[in-house]
């Protein structure tokens, strides 16, 4: 349900301007009465037509009044115009699906939506982050048209960092027969018997849950069956017959075993598929998959974390749902493209901070081998709360990647209090009862008192925050792990703190006294047996929480990627430490000029065994290479060449880097993620721009402007730098406005008149004022009436598309504007009519609209009384083309995102910028 949506502002506080929702007596008295939007009638044809994901706050400009924590977008508080989005979708159902049931499944929403079909209120969820779902089944029409419509309000945030606003994740519609399998009605947990062995020996349990939302007592037979990786069935059930009385669930478990079962692991990430299926009377109702791993868990007090029995450090990072270009609206090949990027530093483990994460996000964890650790957005104990921790876990406990759950982050009214150890043992006992295979814990800000004396696991955010050996001493049976670590701030490709521009230096230096350097907290946690591992604040940079800068900054700098995804220094430092194929690394670039003769701070990343610099061709010396840490060298500058050598302890060269003084940028060049990608309208390729000197050296310090031209089918979904203090746009769109048409008069006329009265300059002072038909209806007694009405239209509408969109308001009707017949003698059509404006007829400021409508036949009854929603008879589109895609590179490097169209083709995307050869990537859409 993700495409061809009509989105259009709304009001936070201004009814009217919110096209007068919920302002009838009837919209929340009577069932099937929404009006405004919410109203199936509703005409929304001058809307914007778009594609989920959509996050409508990375569209808005910056603004100082924004809220900093928040990206600084004008959305919130100042700004109610762009606050409130209303979203509609019309759909069709056909008549066979009468019987079955239907429902809509959103996978997240920020945030406050309320959700109407047909009229009809369906529910609201706060949350901008829990998935929910309505059963629809009621409220169809079978063989007809449906409007789904959604009210968001993004006015208050929910956390302190950039959340965007929107439909920002996937919509799904689900059909099943009344007798089924419950919305995340499976729940598959396995033991293994000897984890180690080459063969090892797996029981799967499937506990499924059926409902009969018949309308009679059914008896069905329930069949398992596992498919491997290959598509073999290696599993399978004899069927167990079970009856189920109407309007009830019932759960029914199945234990398969697995011989030679193939481990879930961060090396093979070996996926299973539950098939479950439900039999009556011969016919299959249900077929219903379940995506799973095989694979054992266990935290240890005083050994960490084990997989499959075998210890794994975590070395972990702290993500936000956020990307340059796109904000949180994530197309699921960049999210795992995310994934990629992380694993490439070497990490094994993903917190979803601070909420329920997308569902798909899990997914690429689970194909691609990465440990999640997945949150909860807000502690409590209240039905409410109970219910969100419930959804979370109910919807993500099959997932293999997902290892712990995280109750809630920092709470800092329950980490020191008798609520925090009452509120934390009621949730780790319902996350429990949830999921008896998987703990839980709470990431602290301080620890040994409240919330502590009831988690299951420690979590620890920052160690200089905590005593931990005094904590693991005081509670020597409770397995721990670092939620937060590091939180230190830098700027890619910068080397020296760069206040007026917000940039900080990348070498690895703590941020102040609270939070360690990357190095020292890497350190502290190793040297402790007892700590699972630790989770880096954070892995990518997102928008909002400034620190320590306030605007203009607009980003967060804690990554060790941007926001782009693009390394920066402490990604390689990481690398060093966790991955195995030999790397050095060298910083900083090599362009100082001024600086000669001057000494520059030199360092070297590397899992080599031991390093030598060259300057030149001249050995600076070699060192042996310290694990967990860096070498050091003062260089007095020269320019050229800087090479480090990384050699094994038998003194062979195993890996190498080089910086190198370059000349002026002199060219473009475009490097794809992917040259081939689905054309499915949803999947991406992530191209990252470079700027380059004669010789292909990227220049380190180019902010070149870059323009960007596609053609084929394709589109370019956002662009970014991983500048944290940009204020260049993230999306060029097109600018969709609705003018309406106001101050009707009309005016009951003999059938056949016209002429002067579609003139714009016709005095229509003595006609009487049209009623508002929301409340009166309009009749038009005389047998024919005349309408005038008037739209104004902004200065440069020249430019503009122009659409003028109209319904019928007679069985007849003519329709002039600016006196200039569109048409005559109409026939009533209930869609409407529409026509696109020659600019020829049309001014900036006021014009007219006529219609000549003689009145409804009684055969047309029904439309007599023209509702007119808030929406109008009559209604202009303003589009604005969207303005050339363009994007600064920042110190080198910028990042296009291109995505494909459901057709497939040849993307060709093209760099320009003046001065620099330009550059051309084609991608393949299949
Ligand atoms: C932590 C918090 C994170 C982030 C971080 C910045 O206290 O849990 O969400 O705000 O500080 O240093």
């Amino acid at each position: 349900m993700d495409s061809g949506w009509q989105f259009a502002f709304g009001h936070a506080c201004d009814q009217h301007k919110d096209f007068d929702y919920a302002t009838l007596l009837f919209s929340f008295a009577k069932a099937g009465r929404g009006d405004g939007p919410a109203s199936p009638s509703f005409d929304d044809r001058t809307w914007r037509t778009l594609d989920l994901p959509h996050d409508w706050a990375v569209e808005l400009p910056f603004d100082v009044k924004g809220d900093g924590n928040h990206g600084s977008k004008a959305i919130g508080r100042y700004f109610p115009e762009n606050s409130v989005g209303w979203y509609r979708k019309t759909f069709t159902i056909p008549k066979e699906d009468a019987g079955r049931r239907i429902a809509i499944d959103f996978d997240g929403v920020y945030r406050d939506s309320v959700v109407w079909l047909n009229g009809f209120y369906l529910g609201t969820e706060r949350s901008g982050y829990s998935s929910f779902h309505y059963d629809l089944t009621d409220y169809l029409n079978y063989g007809g048209t449906n409007v789904l419509v959604v009210r968001v309000d993004a006015t208050i945030g929910e956390g302190w960092f950039y959340e965007g606003a929107g439909i920002y994740r996937h919509v799904w519609l689900t059909k099943t027969e009344p007798l089924h399998v419950a919305h995340d009605g499976t729940f598959v947990t396995s033991t293994v018997k000897d984890p180690g062995a080459a063969h090892p020996e797996a029981a799967v349990t499937a506990l499924v849950t059926v409902e009969n939302d018949g309308d009679k007592d059914a008896r069905f037979t329930l069949e398992e069956e596992i498919e491997n990786a290959d598509g073999k069935i290696v599993a399978s059930s004899p069927g167990v017959a079970a009856s189920i009385a109407v309007a009830s669930g019932s759960d029914l478990s199945v234990v398969l075993p697995v011989l030679d079962a193939q481990l879930w692991s961060l090396e093979t990430p070996y996926l299973y598929k539950l098939i479950t299926t439900i039999r009556s009377e011969g016919k299959v109702l249900d077929r219903y998959e379940t995506t799973f791993g095989i694979r054992t868990i266990a935290f240890d007090p005083h050994h960490g974390f084990f997989l499959n029995g075998k210890h794994v450090e975590i070395k972990g990072t702290d993500e936000h749902q956020d990307h340059a270009g796109v904000g949180v609206a994530v197309p699921d090949t960049l999210n795992a493209f995310r994934v990629a990027r992380l694993k490439e530093m070497g990490s094994n483990a993903i917190r979803t901070s601070h909420n329920p994460p997308t569902p798909e996000l899990l997914d690429a964890c689970d194909r691609m081998g990465m440990l999640v650790l997945d949150e909860n957005r807000m502690m409590g104990t209240t039905p409410e709360d109970h219910d969100h921790l419930k959804r979370l876990i109910v919807r993500d406990r099959n997932h293999p990647s997902v290892i712990l759950w995280s109750l809630g982050n920092e709470e800092w009214a329950l980490e020191w209090t008798d609520f925090g150890e009452r509120v934390t043992r009621d949730m780790t006992a319902y996350a429990k009862r949830l999921d008896p295979t998987r703990r839980s814990t709470v990431a602290l800000s301080g620890s040994g008192a409240g919330i502590s004396l009831a988690a299951d696991v420690l979590g620890f955010n920052y160690y200089r925050q905590h005593n931990i050996d005094k904590v693991h001493e005081t509670f020597p049976d409770r397995p721990s792990v670092a939620t937060e670590e590091s939180s230190s701030e830098h700027t890619r490709g910068v080397y020296a703190d760069d206040l007026p521009h917000q940039h900080l230096v990348a070498y690895d230096f703590e941020a102040d006294g609270k939070h360690a350097s990357v190095e020292e907290g890497w350190r502290y946690h190793r040297a402790r047996p007892f700590s699972a591992g630790l989770f880096y604040w954070t892995g990518f940079d997102y928008r909002g929480e400034t620190t320590p800068f306030d605007w203009p900054a607009i980003s967060s700098q804690f990554g060790m990627l941007d926001t782009c995804g693009f390394f920066k220094d402490n990604a390689y430092l990481l690398q060093s430490w966790w991955t195995e194929k030999p790397m050095v690394h060298l910083l900083p670039h090599w362009n100082w000029p001024g600086k000669e003769g001057q000494p520059i701070d030199v360092r070297v990343y590397s899992n080599a065994d031991a390093v030598e610099l060259f300057l030149n061709g001249k050995s600076l010396g070699r060192k042996s290479m310290p694990r967990n840490s860096h070498l050091e060298w003062k260089v007095a500058y020269e320019s050229g060449r800087l090479e480090a050598r990384g050699y094994s302890a038998g003194g062979a060269e195993v890996a190498s880097d080089t910086v190198s003084t370059t000349l002026a940028a002199a060219a473009l060049q475009l490097i794809p993620n992917e040259t081939r990608i689905a054309a499915d309208g949803a999947s991406v390729s992530v191209i990252t721009v470079r700027v380059n000197d004669a010789q292909g050296r990227m220049v380190p310090d180019a902010g070149n402007l870059v323009s960007f031209d596609l053609s084929g089918p394709g589109r370019i979904i956002g662009v970014g730098n991983g500048d944290p203090a940009s204020h260049e746009a993230d999306k060029y769109v097109e600018s969709v406005s609705t003018v309406p048409v106001a101050e009707w008069r009309t005016h009951g006329t003999d059938p056949k008149a016209s002429g002067p009265e579609a003139e714009p300059g016709f005095d229509d002072s003595a006609w009487e004022k049209a009623r508002d038909p929301r409340w009166d209806e309009v009749r038009i007694d005389p047998p024919a009436s005349v309408f005038r009405g008037t739209f104004y239209l902004p200065d440069g509408a020249e430019r503009a598309a122009i659409k003028l969109v109209l319904r019928s308001v007679g069985d007849t009707q003519s329709i002039y504007v600016n006196g200039h017949a569109l048409a005559e003698n109409l026939k009533v059509d209930p869609v409407g009519y529409e026509y696109t404006l020659d600019p020829s007829l049309l001014h900036a400021g006021r014009n007219v609209v006529t219609l000549s409508v003689t009145r409804f036949s009684a055969a047309n009854k029904k439309m007599q009384a023209f509702t007119w929603d808030g929406s109008g008879p009559a209604a202009v589109q303003v589009v604005m083309p969207a303005p050339q895609w363009k994007r600064s590179v920042f110190n080198g490097l910028a990042q296009v995102i291109v995505q494909s169209k459901r057709e497939a083709g040849e993307i060709r995307l093209t760099a320009t910028s003046p001065g620099l050869s330009p550059a051309v990537v084609n991608i393949a859409s299949h």
